[in-house]
């Protein structure tokens, strides 16, 4: 391809289009830099009401030794799916025993939230019930992935909803209290202490119970996030937690990047795309950076670029197709298979004709570029937001250079063929004082809210506190 002068006039076209998506270093270092001063604006006591980056206490304030056991219930809920896990911990491995799968059908997922909860409670019910628990009433982790005001660890004020989630009665409101009140509701079975987690700290929980450097937690999958351990000086937000002189404790705070932008701060870089993906979700205005990051969006914003270049003669003889024109219709994992290195050409063929798309070699190739570009955007801009944690937390410490590890979890961080490496290039070079190791969580969020339950067990144990 490229010699026929009618093809390389098309190409240069569609560059065109493509080109706000772009994002070279320098307007990479001046996002990281605008996260920056919204990290410190989160964390601020006189500032974090009006914050677009939440910057949520956890009540996490260690991180697993390796000395933690016992068995654990652990409830997962941010996604299209519910987990129930049972899982041991012990000294050398943090074992789920067995787990199960429910499904939240959509209805439910903009329905009532004693619905929700009901829903929860009996799911968990009859896992208990079938792995014989009953009078146990064991300790439950709850990774619940929506951002939350923790007061303490099992007390967690759902601030809004995120992901596709809109239940009534919610917000604003308690959801441990939500659970035991639905728990009581049935009144067949009972659980011990509850300790509520973001999937963020679920993964970094897990994650640090083999790298004990683990301080960084990023989930890159429906929504986006990250948490890493903060100075608990630096954590002004909360009261009666003050720190004396020389000490060095740390709280894990739960950043909520997905805010990123809600009060305009990314307007130069949003796309027309990105607007309409937020006027046409269910909840605009809100999460500006994840929509423009996370698997939830990122194949609607494709779909876009593919009406508007079809529309613009550029794609498909300009012909669109219904199915082209309906929203939602274009996967996300689309991305990801259109993308592969082997079988790209021959997905893409299959993905275009089960959209009703007639496409030649021509189109074949404008589409997987249209593809790399939004993947690519999405990699870089969360290498940004990742490289503003690995230098502060450097600069936290006064160190001249950092060594850490990032536990990561999500469909897109994991099965996109290039994502990982992307990422990973583009934060070294926005840290290069930073030598980051990178682990793939597996089961993260739920082992994790085992091991945030066994860690704030073990800190009881040790020093006596309530956690
Ligand atoms: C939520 C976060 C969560 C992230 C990844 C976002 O929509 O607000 O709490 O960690 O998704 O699941």
């Amino acid at each position: 391809m490229g010699k026929d002068p009618q093809l390389e006039e098309t190409l240069s076209k569609v560059q065109k289009y493509l080109e706000c998506f772009h994002l070279p270093l320098e307007k990479l270092q001046e996002i990281s830099a605008r996260l920056k001063k919204d990290f410190n604006r989160g964390l601020g006591k006189h500032t974090h009401h009006r914050a677009a980056v939440k910057m949520l206490p956890t009540f996490v304030t260690a991180t697993p030794d390796g000395t933690e056991k016992g068995d654990f219930l652990a409830l997962d809920l941010g996604g299209t799916n519910f987990r129930v896990l049972h899982i041991r911990v012990n000294e050398d491995e943090q074992r789920v025993m067995k787990s199960q799968n429910c499904a939240i059908p959509q209805e439910m997922m903009v329905g009532t939230g004693e619905q929700l909860f009901d829903h929860i409670a009996a799911c968990l019910g009859e896992f208990v019930n079938s792995q014989d628990l009953k009078g146990q009433t064991l300790p439950l982790g709850f990774t619940f992935s929506f951002p939350c005001e923790q007061k303490e660890i099992d007390k967690s004020i759902l601030i809004r909803w995120t992901k596709g989630f809109n239940c009534s009665g919610v917000e604003g409101e308690d959801v441990v209290k939500l659970l035991k009140e639905a728990i009581h509701r049935r009144g067949d079975y009972d659980i011990g202490s509850v300790a509520m987690v973001n999937d963020t700290v679920g993964t970094m929980m897990s994650c640090g119970y083999k790298d004990q450097s683990c301080e960084i937690g990023m989930i890159i999958g429906t929504g986006t996030n990250a948490c890493y351990m903060e100075e608990l000086k630096n954590v002004k937000r909360v009261e009666g937690m003050e720190v004396k002189e020389g000490e060095n404790r740390r709280m894990c705070i739960n950043t909520e990047w997905g805010g990123f932008g809600d009060d305009g701060a990314l307007k130069d870089i949003l796309t027309e795309y990105d607007e309409e993906v937020d006027r046409t979700s269910i909840n605009p205005g809100i999460h500006t950076f994840e929509k423009m990051i996370s698997g939830m969006y990122l194949g609607e914003i494709v779909r876009l670029v593919l009406v508007k270049l079809t529309q613009e003669k550029l794609l498909f003889n300009g012909e669109t197709s219904k199915a082209l024109l309906t929203p939602g219709t274009f996967e996300t994992r689309f991305i990801s298979e259109i993308e592969k290195e082997d079988k790209g050409v021959e997905n893409t063929k299959k993905i275009l004709a089960d959209l009703g798309l007639t496409s030649n070699a021509v189109d074949l190739h404008i589409v997987r570029l249209i593809c790399d570009t939004i993947s690519s955007r999405s990699a870089r801009l969360c290498a940004a937001a990742l490289a503003t944690i690995v230098n502060r937390i450097r600069v936290n410490r006064k160190l001249d250079h950092l060594k850490t590890t990032v536990g990561v979890d999500g469909a897109v961080y994991r099965k996109h063929p290039n994502f990982s490496e992307e990422l990973q290039d583009m934060v070294r070079r926005l840290a290069p004082q930073c030598d980051i190791n990178f682990i793939v969580s597996e089961d993260g969020s739920g082992k994790g809210a085992a091991m945030v339950t066994a860690v704030a067990q073990r800190t009881v144990c040790l020093c006596g506190t309530r956690y």
